[in-house]
């Protein structure tokens, strides 16, 4: 896993942005899995800000998101349709068509969750897939215990989670209990992850992602197994990482091998 350490979560936006609009202008037909929560919204603002000062060009990008609380419709100011739609895709050129985000309103959701994984096989496979990490080390919605070769289903969130989300909710018995979420095997599938994290909160999962065991007591773990990741964190992120200095040396390694390749 490649670890970049950033001073600050502005620091964390600019670079996890800069990754994104390299795969969007190097393939402009890519397809993104994207992220909700606090964690990516300045990424966000970084790719919109990109798309009206440099025109980057999101018309033939396709995305899919993460999950989705069950019970929430499109309009819910807690769905995580209406975040998508408040925080990326009303600012930037992207056919709504493309964009996929799972319907908490699904009534069969078995068969919808099937759907799901096809149309992202339809669409070729995610090609980036951005990821924010819970402070038990979940990525999407596969809370502890989550199957390591877990596909799009429904979960039923932890204490954990509910207590961390209330405070989008205005209080803890609004937070729906239930979500439907992509699995730690469909988020393996893709072919590159940007794992992103702020503050200390994140310290733990961070350490247990990137250096503890591969379990299923921590999902984002997981990630060890897969090719292609990059974490980006900030300071206090990172603050609990034994090999800090060695991923600063790799990554100074890779400044002079893009720089030499003139990137
Ligand atoms: P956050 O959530 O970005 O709001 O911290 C991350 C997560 O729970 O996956």
């Amino acid at each position: 896993m490649r670890v970049i350490v950033e001073p600050d979560s502005s620091g964390v936006s600019r670079t996890a942005a800069r990754f994104v609009a390299r795969l969007v202008r190097h393939k402009p037909t890519c397809v993104l899995g994207l992220a909700t929560g606090g964690t990516p919204l300045g990424m966000y603002q970084e790719l919109i800000r990109m798309h009206r000062d440099e025109g980057l060009d999101f018309s033939r990008v396709v995305t899919f998101n993460l999950d989705e609380y069950v019970g929430l419709g499109p309009t819910h100011p807690q769905s995580y349709r209406y975040f998508m739609q408040q925080n990326l895709f009303d600012h930037i050129n992207i056919d709504q068509r493309n964009t996929h985000v799972p319907d908490g309103r699904a009534l069969d959701f078995e068969a919808y969750c099937a759907r799901y994984e096809q149309t992202i096989e339809d669409e070729g496979g995610i090609d980036l897939q951005v990821l924010g990490i819970g402070g038990d080390g979940h990525i999407a919605f596969n809370e502890p215990g989550s199957s390591l070769g877990s596909r799009t289903r429904l979960k039923t969130l932890t204490a954990e989670t509910i207590r961390d989300n209330a405070r989008f909710f205005g209080s803890v018995e609004q937070v729906p209990r239930l979500a439907i979420t992509m699995g730690v095997g469909t988020i393996l599938e893709s072919r590159q992850c940007l794992l992103l994290a702020t503050g200390e909160a994140k310290a733990v999962a961070i350490r247990e992602t990137v250096e503890g065991p591969v379990t299923a007591q921590v999902t984002a773990s997981a990630l060890q197994l897969h090719r292609d990741v990059i974490a980006v964190i900030d300071e206090l992120a990172a603050a609990r990482l034994a090999r800090r200095d060695y991923y600063r040396e790799v990554e100074r390694a890779q400044e002079l091998l893009e720089a030499d390749r003139g990137e």
